[in-house]
């Protein structure tokens, strides 16, 4: 089983939510954390939380993922402050335009697949260069998927495009594990209240949905199997929230 213990987590999207609830989680596993959206005031409230409760270091960096340089210096920074990087959480997402295709603008497309799909692909960039260096230790990179990156629904627009999207991008990086020694994974948190959810159903009851706490849990489950049976697959939260915390 694989072990949180002293290892290095880089989570995007840790400001509030679904990443927020990861942080806590893995440092209660006595993992090292690395913590990363825009909202500086919320990451250093996290980590000022993290850090009381649990022993780790935690290093909060705000840092908009669609800028490739910022994120290319958040490696660095983050490699340099720990001496290794063993995880990324490609959590950081945006809702975006939920509307049919023929009423976006270009626009509304772009700012969607820029957080969604280029952010991630500029996290998981600069880290697979670092963790390539570190084989055989390697690394894993985890996407944060959705229902409708697998399964297309009318009206979801650029957010289910990019899913899709990203699940591909963890196949060619699980694809070219062998050169790298880095495994990926997508998970797919099923419905979770949290502030994304409440702008996707408005009417919808969050006493109704899983806690981002209790989807964080079916995280661990998860990510708590061995590499070889991790790599290439994409996981559903739901089947994994029961079992020890
Ligand atoms: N909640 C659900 O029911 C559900 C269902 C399926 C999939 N998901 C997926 O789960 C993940 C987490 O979602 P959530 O529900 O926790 O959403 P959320 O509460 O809206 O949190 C999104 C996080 O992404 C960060 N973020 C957004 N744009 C960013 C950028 N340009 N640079 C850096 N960070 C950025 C936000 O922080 P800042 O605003 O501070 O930057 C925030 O921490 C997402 O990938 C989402 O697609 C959620």
């Amino acid at each position: 089983m694989y072990s949180f213990s002293e290892k290095v987590v880089l989570i995007t999207g840790a400001s509030r939510g679904i990443g927020a609830a990861l942080a806590k989680a893995m440092a209660a596993e006595g993992a090292n954390l690395c913590l990363v959206a825009r909202d500086a005031d919320s990451l250093r409230n996290i980590a000022y939380d993290v850090r009381r409760h649990y022993a780790n270091d935690v290093m909060p960096r705000a840092c908009d993922i669609r800028d490739a340089h910022r994120v290319e210096q958040l490696i660095k920074d983050c490699v340099q402050r720990f001496g290794r990087l063993d995880m990324i959480i490609n959590n950081a997402a945006v809702l975006g335009l939920m509307a049919p295709i023929h009423e976006y603008s270009p626009e509304q497309w772009n700012s969607t697949i820029a957080t969604n799909l280029h952010g991630a692909f500029y996290v998981s960039h600069y880290a697979l260069r670092h963790m390539k260096q570190q084989n055989p230790a390697g690394g894993r990179i985890v996407f944060v998927s959705s229902s409708v990156g697998r399964t297309l629904r009318a009206g979801w627009g650029a957010y289910a495009v990019s899913k899709y999207a990203v699940e591909a991008l963890m196949q060619l990086i699980a694809l070219e594990g062998e050169q790298t020694g880095v495994i990926a994974c997508s998970i797919n948190p099923g419905g979770a209240a949290t502030a994304m959810r409440r702008l996707a159903y408005p009417n919808e009851d969050p006493s109704t949905l899983p806690t981002p706490e209790q989807v964080a849990h079916g995280f661990l489950n998860i990510l708590r199997l061995p590499d070889k049976a991790l790599n290439g697959r994409g996981f559903n939260v739901r089947d994994y929230l029961g079992g020890p915390s």
